[in-house]
């Protein structure tokens, strides 16, 4: 795996690749690998003569220092990791590579970046938006690959890429979750073996969400169903349940006709976990 710290360096190695004519597929991501990760890379690799990944932990979409301070960080594993998967090239800036002196250009999807989640972290998918059109830009993939789990940053990026016509494609990859299906994420190394064993209840909230739509229900029903199951855990502290149209993230009501996703957020001890589910009637 070629190790490139500099946008010369990957943008070199890419032309590389499409010198001979091969195909690259992207995955970005802040570090912490986690088999969330892994199956973004693989699935690139299903569709691409060549994977690219990036390593960046983004501070602009951090609202709290003390959160930036505290995600985890191990470049050396990362790297072992992403040589395991066979990924060809991994792009490792340094933050004046992204964000050189002077820096002032922002991206950012309007509406969508605040609403919901946007709301409650200001500046966050600013700071999302603006990283990933610099690493698009930086690394020219033909696809992009990103976990639904972060469904409101999977719909500002594909907007993004609408908008602003860069030339690739965002695929949306199913959340990978652990045995008992809590959603993995890197947030999860942070949880206390009996919060861990907690947050189970947001993937079983939805599945109970699930089940009611197949039967046909309302979104006053769904939501007060999720809120009773993660209510009854003691341990969960519920933050937000959002019932919104698919791709706009628009709120909606009365009955459940159209494709919906979910999103939830709740705060184990010191961690806020979110997951998510889309449902088709
Ligand atoms: O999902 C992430 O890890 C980050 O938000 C991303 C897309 C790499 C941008 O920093």
């Amino acid at each position: 795996m070629k190790i490139c710290p500099s946008v010369e360096e990957i943008r070199a190695t890419v032309a590389g690749f499409r010198q001979v004519g091969e195909s690259v597929g992207l995955v970005t991501t802040m570090g912490a690998l986690h088999e969330g990760h892994l199956s973004l890379m693989r699935r690139a690799r299903e569709g691409h003569d060549r994977v690219v990944a990036t390593i960046f932990v983004n501070p602009t979409q951090f609202g709290e220092v003390a959160d930036l301070a505290h995600y985890p960080s191990d470049d050396a594993r990362d790297i072992d990791l992403l040589q395991d998967e066979g990924v060809d090239a991994l792009f490792l800036p340094t933050v004046e590579t992204i964000y050189p002196p002077g820096d002032e250009t922002i991206v950012e999807t309007i509406e969508l970046a605040n609403k919901l989640h946007g709301k409650v972290r200001p500046g966050h998918f600013r700071g999302v938006a603006t990283v990933v059109a610099r690493l698009f830009n930086i690394c020219q993939p033909d696809a992009a690959y990103f976990g639904e789990k972060d469904y409101q940053q999977l719909q500002v990026i594909k907007r993004m890429v609408r908008d602003l016509h860069f030339p690739l494609e965002v695929v949306g990859v199913a959340t990978v979750r652990e045995a008992d299906g809590l959603a993995m994420s890197s947030r999860n190394v942070r949880l206390t073996p009996e919060d861990r064993t907690a947050a189970v209840v947001l993937n079983q909230s939805l599945s109970a969400a699930e089940a009611l739509v197949a039967d046909g229900t309302t979104v006053d029903a769904l939501k007060s169903e999720i809120r009773s199951i993660i209510r009854s855990e003691p341990r969960a502290v519920l933050r937000a349940v959002d019932v919104v149209a698919a791709e706009s993230l628009d709120a909606i009501d009365g009955p459940v006709t159209e494709k919906i996703a979910i999103m939830l957020s709740a705060e184990f001890g010191s961690v806020l976990l979110i997951d998510q589910r889309e449902i088709t009637p």
